[in-house]
């Protein structure tokens, strides 16, 4: 019934428009709103990247600080949410947690919007934005048994989550301008990303019209993977397994072999067919943070052995095979302290601000209809029915 073209993965298939993020893939281009990532990443921040998305336009000083001082003040949760916390497996991965918190707040609030009013939907995305650091938070305190912190209106909005994450009473909590900035810079880089499989699921299960927190849930399942978000937990693995520059070879070889399915983590993209400019930016900051942090950086000069041993191998070379953002970004989580189990958390948290404004485009277009793919039926032709008793 009807044509259509049998696409796996969605490698050709539009759809739909969107003002928010341009890629070029041939030539490593990202721009948010028209903005390069490169210029943001040096110029602004999270923040501001938050309000050019839900906007769309930068913000001016005046509303720059209002628009932060709204975000700290959401970034409470309802006290109740803290009992889901105390019910989960110890050993849970926090992106277990997350899913189940995440979809929760749906349960707090569908009663309180109308999500045809522009002006309700950023409400909702404030709201959700503002509270993914603490939730994350308390997903990583709460598997260690540390109490939880509950942010304060004295610090910004990436120094709360700093803070909720790693303050106790017994310690004194000090603002890092460069881990501040570092981080800041990270969160800007993961903001939004057009199409990928998480933001594709948000908009597939928001085109329902299910509440936006679930369809956010659903988005953090399809980023928990290995080939997506779980990327940067997967290539930390990696670069510990590999373990010194003579392994190296032997886990090209096996990336390159088909026998098994060993991939190269942090390296390849739908899109890309150059260098991921996210990468760049993570790359220099790799040098920053390391100084910062006095940690050795035996990891980092693995990571760049690495690249540049693919980069000249002609697997990757023929099959346009980059470093993406992912290749980076664990060394600096765990230079932060940060623990591998929460990398991709921290994807989530990032990432927040473009599946809620995706959603948001998508709820304000005058003719919604829900995403329905097709498929191309390879089973049985019509058959003769066997009433139980005469089956053999
Ligand atoms: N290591 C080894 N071979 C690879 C890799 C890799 N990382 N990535 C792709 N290939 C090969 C693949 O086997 C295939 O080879 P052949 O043509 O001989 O069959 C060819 O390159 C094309 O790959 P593909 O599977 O068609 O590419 P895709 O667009 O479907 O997959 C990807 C993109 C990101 C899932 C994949 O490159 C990959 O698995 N990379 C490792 C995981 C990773 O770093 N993911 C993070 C992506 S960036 C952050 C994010 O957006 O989530």
């Amino acid at each position: 019934t009807g044509y259509f073209t049998l696409d796996p993965g969605f490698s050709s298939t539009g759809a739909c428009m969107s003002t928010m993020t341009y890629i070029d893939g041939d030539k490593g281009e990202l721009l948010y709103r028209g903005y390069p990532i490169e210029i943001l990443a040096k110029y602004s921040s999270y923040i501001e990247v938050c309000y050019l998305f839900i906007y769309g336009h930068l913000p001016s000083q005046k509303e720059l600080q209002s628009f932060e001082e709204t975000m700290v003040s959401e970034m409470m949760i309802n006290e109740k949410l803290i009992e889901f916390y105390k019910g989960f497996a110890s050993d849970s991965h926090p992106m277990a947690i997350m899913v189940g918190v995440v979809g929760a707040l749906s349960a707090f609030m569908h009663k309180d919007f109308d999500v045809n009013d522009p002006r309700d939907r950023e409400y909702i995305a404030i709201k959700l934005v503002a509270k993914m650091p603490t939730l994350a938070a308390y997903a990583y305190r709460t598997a260690l048994g540390l109490p939880i912190v509950y942010p304060n209106k004295k610090y910004s909005f990436i120094e709360n989550f700093l803070y909720m994450m790693f303050s106790t009473p017994m310690n004194d909590f000090n603002v890092d301008k460069v881990i501040v900035k570092a981080l800041d810079t990270i969160f800007m880089l993961h903001a939004d990303h057009e199409q990928n499989a998480s933001t594709s699921t948000v908009r597939i299960a928001g085109s329902s019209l299910a509440n936006p927190f679930a369809c956010i849930a659903a988005g953090i399942t399809a980023l928990w993977g290995p080939y997506h978000g779980g990327a940067n937990e997967a290539v930390l693995n990696m670069l510990k397994e590999i373990g010194n520059k003579e392994n190296i070879p032997k886990y090209l070889q096996m990336a390159k072999s088909k026998d098994n399915s060993f991939r190269l983590m942090g390296f390849g993209h739908r899109v890309y067919k150059n260098y991921d400019p996210r990468a760049k930016v993570m790359q220099e900051m790799c040098y920053n943070v390391l100084e910062k942090t006095k940690r050795a950086n035996d990891i980092l000069e693995l990571a760049i052995q690495l690249e540049q041993t693919a980069l000249k191998d002609d697997y990757f070379i023929q099959r346009k095979l980059y470093p993406n953002v992912d290749f980076y970004t664990g060394i600096v989580y765990e230079a932060l302290s940060i623990p591998t189990s929460m990398f991709t958390v921290m994807f989530a948290v990032q990432r927040s601000i473009g599946w809620i404004c995706q959603w948001m485009e998508m709820m304000s277009e005058k003719v919604q209809r829900i995403s329905r793919p097709r498929q191309l039926y390879v089973g049985e032709d019509q058959r003769q029915y066997i009433p139980i008793q005469d089956r053999k």
